[in-house]
């Protein structure tokens, strides 16, 4: 069964696969905001030490627990502890979170999808106008918007991962490097771009706090995909002779890369618009940021540039951010699907039917909670607010499962794994790994102060998110 496993073809196309799935809307706003909103350059230090020092360690155990095991999470937890139900309890956990969270993502990005058609109709000023938001996400447009997008996914994921993942990260990984440097280098050009520049990387210190601290390590941890099974599936696909250390390495600051120079592109096209910007004017979600603020900024570039030209700009905008959405959606939603095929020996195509029906409804009901539907609309109510369905996904999921996750495959590799058989692991293919200080690094911060991490933001959050109490600053 191992043998004939599907793989990656070549080292590149994993690297770009696993970069597709790191490099989201996350990267493409979510981090330009908040690096912005929490001191400019000490924001990104913060965030890049966390990167380095406890993402990457934590990415290359879940790779490698991915390439040893040569299973989906599920099977990677179930096989190398010998069926331990509280190990398969980890395994499960590793596939229905991404599939969750794969709800969540997949509603963002038909939105996207239906922005990006719009500004290409040429209907940038009715997307610029505040209200539109509200009604476009609750038109019944948005089924045609949704089975396009659908149907994208399905063709990537049905070919496979040689023929249908990596050939599409292939193709849109090289497009949203060129389009992301292209717009860069347009809104450097604008009027007071470089105030912006400066906003975003002068750094104030005086902004960090406990909770900015928080925020960048789980920016980060959702920026690189981690405790959501992914590493781990694509991990799978590797073979023994893949250098697992390096390529970590490089989809860390690819992934990492793409964050910052995104930053370079939105703040500032964000100052060109209004150079006395306070910053308390950015929107506080990634939501409100692509879908009424930037719309706004680019209708404004038709002063300098024409409707035709603002609309061309925007356009291109929405293409980049829908290429991002659509790599780190085929990612998430390849884990439920290879641990369907694996568990119950289904073919793709089947688990893809399967788990593609049961997605879309679930999407259905979270698309129906901004109004339409009063019951998953005002769903539930917990630490004094009310919570629609969405909302009840991303609090559970995304903000709490994401570091349990992380922690249980800390927890994983030091006990029952074991750290030597994880050198040994990632010591083929990348030789000299076993020696070297990386290694040493790696072993010791994953059995100490990373759990420790990963534990206290599980427990800030859920104190914070269910009962309104924050531990830290
Ligand atoms: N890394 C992605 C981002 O920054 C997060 C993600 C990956 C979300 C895969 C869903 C699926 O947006």
């Amino acid at each position: 069964m191992a043998a004939n496993r599907e793989q990656f073809g070549s080292r590149i196309g994993f690297i770009l696969a696993a970069a597709g799935s790191a490099v989201g809307i996350g990267n493409m706003v979510g981090f330009p905001v908040a690096a912005a909103k929490n001191g400019g350059g000490a924001f990104l230090l913060i965030y890049t030490l966390f990167v380095l020092f406890i993402c990457l360690p934590v990415m290359l155990a879940e790779i490698s627990v991915g390439r040893h095991s040569r299973k989906d999470p599920l099977g990677a937890y179930s096989d190398m502890s010998q069926k331990h139900p509280g190990w398969r309890l980890a395994g499960w956990l590793s596939i229905i979170t991404p599939f969750m969270i794969a709800v969540f993502y997949l509603v963002i990005t038909i939105w996207i999808f239906g922005y990006l058609v719009q500004s290409v109709l040429g209907n940038l000023d009715t997307l610029a106008n505040p209200d539109t938001f509200n009604v476009f996400i609750n038109s019944h447009h948005l089924l045609y918007y949704a089975l396009a997008v659908l149907a994208v996914i399905y063709l990537i994921l049905q070919g496979g991962v040689k023929q249908g993942i990596e050939k599409a990260a292939k193709i849109m990984m090289p497009a949203l490097f060129i389009m992301l440097l292209a717009l860069v280098v347009f809104v450097l050009t604008l009027d007071n771009a470089f105030a912006g520049v400066s906003y975003y990387l002068v750094p104030d210190f005086s902004k960090v706090n406990g909770s900015v601290v928080s925020a960048a390590l789980s920016q980060a941890f959702f920026s690189l995909s981690l405790g959501m099974g992914i590493m781990i599936t694509y991990g799978s696909y590797l073979d023994k002779q893949s250098d697992l250390a390096g390529s970590a390495k490089t989809v860390a600051l690819l992934d990492t890369g793409v964050a910052f120079i995104a930053g370079l592109l939105i703040l500032p096209a964000v100052f060109s618009f209004n150079p006395n910007m306070p910053t308390s004017e950015l929107s506080d979600s990634s939501v409100g940021m692509i879908f009424t603020f930037l719309p706004k900024i680019f209708l404004a570039l038709q002063a300098s540039i024409g409707y035709l030209g603002a609309s061309v700009v925007a356009s291109l905008f929405f293409v980049l951010v829908f290429f991002a959405a659509i790599t780190s959606m085929v990612s998430i939603f390849e884990v439920p699907v290879a641990a369907l095929m694996e568990e119950k020996k289904l073919s793709r195509k089947l688990s893809l039917g399967i788990l593609g029906v049961v997605l879309i409804m679930m999407a259905l009901m979270a698309g129906v909670s901004f109004g339409i539907s009063e019951f998953f609309t005002s769903f539930t109510q917990y630490a004094g607010q009310n919570k629609s369905f969405f909302d009840v996904i991303l609090d559970l999921f995304y903000d709490s499962i994401l570091p349990l996750n992380g922690l249980l495959i800390c927890m994983f590799v030091i006990y029952r794994w074991k750290k030597v058989n994880l050198s040994r692991e990632i010591d083929e293919g990348a030789q000299h790994y076993a020696q070297s200080a990386f290694e040493r690094y790696v072993n010791f911060s994953i059995s100490t102060f990373i759990p420790i991490i990963l534990l206290l933001v599980f427990i800030n959050t859920v104190a914070l998110k269910y009962f309104g109490a924050s531990l830290i600053g």
